[in-house]
């Protein structure tokens, strides 16, 4: 069975003032009855294919995801707390490092973020058995989706030649390129988007970081193998896992192994990092207008209008985002999705 590993433990800046330091935007209700990391949990549930989920987040937010876990009525295999943020290279060489010792180096894991929406039919499902059947020859797992536009936000897979299972070897990851290079390989064909999710074993995985990024690989096995357990939560050893540098596993990793294959993934995803996202994602009115909470719109179009505590009325607008949580409200141009999260670090720096 495959080992799910949820990573839940990023920020979310871009969605203030919904997203919040206390609360970030894999813990709250956007559209729909679940909040994304109560989705991501429901998407690895079939006992038939998965094992109980492990989930990796920081210390503060442990309370939710247990809570979270526990409203949907579902079991963890363990709570990885990460004493102080060091991105997702970290994250998942911890998980790893965890996963050999409760399964043994060849068990099967499937990574995921929780910030994206993914519509989990059959296709999904097959495009799931494909990448664990792709692990299990010793490959480092990508899923792909066809790109939509020259988004600057996420990784770029080149695809290579196909493998037997139905993946293909990945010729170049690509990790947040630049506007030209992103439009150059939408242009050029070929290229799928990172979806952040991967599969891999976990020996692999741990044998790839020693190789590619040994600092981070060292700090976190160290931190596992120092861990103090208490019953629900097994805390990282922080003077062990402080010591790993802080980044991604695009970046640490995808980038530079050999290894890679993609499998591609005609599923629907979202990724729901941003006010402009969620409007496209949402379900829009006659006007084109997004609206959740206590709305009232007038002569508005094409705008993201939600509350979640005080009654919200807008009039006359076009293309914004209105966003009202209990304390704060954010109003701004849809297309400035992207420039919301140095608001909030200048609204942290002012306080
Ligand atoms: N536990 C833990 N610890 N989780 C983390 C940490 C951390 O330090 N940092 C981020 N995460 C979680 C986030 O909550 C999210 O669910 C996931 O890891 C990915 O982190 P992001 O910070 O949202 O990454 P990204 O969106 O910039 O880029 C990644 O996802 C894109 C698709 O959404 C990359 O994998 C891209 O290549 C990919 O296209
Ligand atoms: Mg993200």
């Amino acid at each position: 069975k495959i080992v799910p590993v949820i990573m839940a433990g990023g920020k979310g800046t871009r969605l203030w003032p919904l997203s919040r330091a206390s609360a970030p935007k894999q813990f709250i209700q956007f559209i729909g009855d679940k909040t994304l990391f109560q989705s991501t949990l429901a998407r690895v549930s079939d006992p038939e294919l998965y094992e109980a989920p492990i989930v990796l987040t920081n210390e503060e937010f442990r309370f939710l995801v247990a809570e979270q876990a526990r409203e949907l009525g579902l079991k963890l295999a363990a709570v990885l707390l990460e004493p102080v943020a060091r991105n997702t290279a970290a994250a998942v060489a911890a998980a790893a490092t965890l996963v050999t010792e409760l399964f043994g180096k060849d068990a099967t894991m499937h990574v995921l973020g929780s910030d994206y929406e993914i519509d989990a039919n059959a296709t999904y499902y097959d495009c799931v058995r494909t990448a664990r059947d792709t692990a299990l020859e010793g490959k480092l797992v990508t899923f792909g989706i066809a790109p939509t536009e020259p988004a600057t936000g996420y990784g770029y897979i080149e695809s290579g030649k196909a493998l037997s299972t139905g993946a293909h070897a990945v010729k170049r990851f690509v990790e947040k390129p630049a506007l030209e290079k992103a439009e150059a390989m939408i242009a050029s064909g070929g290229f799928y988007w990172n979806s952040g999710m991967f599969m891999f074993s976990a020996g692999q995985l741990l044998s790839e970081m020693h190789e590619y990024a040994p600092d981070v690989e060292k700090a976190a096995s160290k931190a596992v193998s120092k861990a103090t357990r208490d019953l629900d939560f097994t805390r990282l050893d922080a003077e062990a896992f402080v010591k790993s540098p802080d980044i991604s596993i695009d970046y640490a990793l995808m980038e530079k192994t050999a290894n890679a294959a993609v499998v591609p993934s005609p599923f629907t995803w979202s990724d729901l990092g941003s006010w402009d996202s969620v409007w496209k994602v949402g379900k829009r009115d006659d006007n084109g207008n997004v609206a959740a909470g206590d709305t009232t719109l007038v002569n508005t179009k094409n705008s993201l209008v939600m509350t979640h505590g005080v009654h919200l009325a807008v009039q006359g607008m076009e293309d914004v985002a209105v966003i009202a949580s209990e304390d704060a409200v954010y109003v701004g141009q849809l297309k400035d999705s992207q420039e919301v999260g140095k608001l909030v670090k200048l609204l942290a720096s002012q306080k």
